[in-house]
């Protein structure tokens, strides 16, 4: 019998078990793990001993020591693009890592030296713009161009000083301009963000901050700066070279936060700041490569995630994080996760016939809990929950709102877990008076059925370092369960397709015949052109 099919039996076996009944005096420590000041808890899960080595039998069948070896050494496991896979070469710089027999780490220090002295200059004021000191920075780009720096700059929000950031997206012409309208172009520093320096999204938007900054600055491209793989592209679109901050195909976009293309959370934050990004996500890759699977975390999450997705058949997974600056986590893991594992077939082209990744998405607490928490309470599906909270916050003087704010985590994961049965539900409203069918029907809307599977992730404090373990963990989940799922996590052909379409439709839009067009979108477009 393969893994898979005896994870599924036993899921058929315990499916109904109350998940607070498997509490002992030991469970809450043999169901977590630590890395470095992080606290894993998934005992909150329906996973058991038994699930738990069969689940650890799939890494074990899975060729995940050799993979994971493999990609950071630097061989080509992005199999359909040819290319290596070492973002993590980003943040371990001073360790060799040969890519056709080439250590490619000297590159990324030199770049990463010219970053540094760039965010220097820029914020002591040695690099001016047309009315002096910087005071501004525009991020142009999309995807992992924009969501991993807005993700982070929000995050490291208490370590910002100096610079305002600010990220445009988008190719809705409202979004740059609502952002370039509270800004003056003579302190504002735009960086074009982009691997392929061909996004549409993002050379649109750029040739327009260009356009707003040549009414009043003379020579607009000296208060440009270019992050890309393509070095041709920068100079043609008039960037000098000394402010482009190039790297390599190996960086996915999804992954790039940790080179140039996080250059804005540098000129936020600070090269010292980043430094200690950099430092907390290395830490997470050591732990990655060196702890046992039994005590890896991201090995464990990502057996979480196969147990709820693949197995227990729940298609999503809800992010919560309870840190209002981790307010964009979700989104920037929505790209990670999907982007990565959302595919169909295996790496050898045959389809799949488990499923892949889940649909993840997510708001903070406590404010997810006043909107969506009503359905992941009552409702008829099961979401798993992933809750992430911070031992302290940053505000000393708002202590006692931190300490709600826990409450309001560890209560929400207790409330998924225990619920409130019809019997106390109905003692309940009884002591409030009613009786007969109305104390029945009132009683039963307002039961909780409970055994709600959930995870929390918990951490000393927002800091640079913990963001980068985060993030680290995070990216290092995708990769086991893709490796376990037999899928390549490093491409993204499933966006293709309407890109191509989208460019076909500007004409159509523009005027010409949308004859081969089917009757919706002929309708569609009659009515918006
Ligand atoms: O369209 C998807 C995608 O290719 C993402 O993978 C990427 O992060 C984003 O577009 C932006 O790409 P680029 O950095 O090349 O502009």
């Amino acid at each position: 019998m393969n893994n898979w099919q005896a994870l599924r039996d036993h899921h058929r076996m315990v499916d109904n078990r109350p998940i607070f009944t498997l509490f002992d005096d030991d469970r809450a420590k043999a169901f977590s793990a630590r890395a470095d000041g992080l606290l894993f808890d998934y005992s909150k899960t329906n996973i058991c001993e038994t699930g738990l080595s069969l689940l650890l039998k799939l890494v074990e069948t899975s060729d995940l020591d050799a993979k994971r070896a493999a990609m950071f050494s630097g061989a080509r496991i992005n199999e359909t693009e040819n290319r290596a896979v070492l973002h993590t070469a980003l943040r371990n710089m001073n360790d060799q890592v040969l890519v056709d027999n080439e250590d490619v780490t000297p590159a990324l220090r030199e770049v990463y030296g010219r970053m540094k002295s760039f965010t220097e200059d820029v914020r002591s004021g040695r690099f001016q713009g047309a009315g002096g000191q910087i005071t501004d920075v525009v991020n142009i780009g999309i995807g992992g161009s924009d969501l991993g720096p807005a993700m982070a700059c929000i995050a490291l929000s208490p370590y910002a000083e100096k610079l305002r950031c600010h990220f445009v997206s988008n190719v809705d012409g409202a979004h740059i301009a609502d952002v370039l309208a509270g800004l003056d172009p003579k302190s504002t520093l735009v960086i074009v963000a982009s691997k392929t320096f061909t996004t549409i999204e993002t050379m649109t938007n750029a040739e327009t901050a260009k356009a707003w900054m040549a009414k009043e600055v003379a020579e607009p491209a000296t208060q440009f700066a270019a992050v890309s793989t393509s070095l041709e592209k920068t100079a043609a679109f008039g960037i000098d070279a000394e402010r482009v901050f190039g790297f390599e195909d190996w960086v996915g976009g999804r992954y790039s936060l940790w080179g140039p293309i996080g250059l804005s959370i540098m000129l936020a934050i600070g090269a010292d700041d980043f430094d200690q990004f950099l430092a907390g996500a290395a830490a997470m890759d050591a732990h990655f490569r060196n702890a046992k699977p039994e005590e890896n975390l991201p090995i464990l999450l990502a057996l979480v995630g196969i147990w709820h997705n693949q197995i227990c058949d729940y298609a999503t997974r809800a992010v919560l994080p309870y840190e209002q600056r981790l307010a964009r986590l979700p989104a920037y893991l929505q790209q990670l996760e999907m982007e990565s594992n959302g595919k169909r077939v295996s790496m050898d082209g045959a389809d799949l016939t488990i499923p892949s990744g889940p649909v993840v998405w997510g708001e903070p607490g406590t404010n997810g809990q006043h909107a969506f928490y009503q359905l992941i309470h009552q409702g008829t599906r099961i979401v798993p929950c992933e809750f992430l909270v911070g031992r302290e916050g940053h505000e000393p003087e708002l202590a006692h709102q931190h300490l709600l704010l826990v409450a309001n985590c560890l209560a929400q994961s207790e409330a998924l877990m225990r619920g409130r049965s019809l019997a106390e539900t109905t003692a309940i409203m009884k002591k409030k008076g009613l009786e007969g069918a109305e104390l029945d029907r009132q009683a039963r809307h307002r039961v909780f059925p409970g055994n709600r599977p959930s995870t929390t992730l918990c951490y000393p404090k927002l800091t640079p370092f913990v963001l980068g373990q985060i993030v680290a963990l995070y990216e290092h989940r995708v990769f086991v369960e893709g490796v376990i799922l037999g899928i390549n996590s490093y491409d993204q052909w499933g966006v293709e397709l309407g890109k191509e379409l989208a460019l076909a439709l500007q004409p159509i839009l523009e005027g010409a015949s949308p004859d081969d067009k089917d009757g919706s979108t002929r309708q569609l477009v009659e009515y918006l052109r």
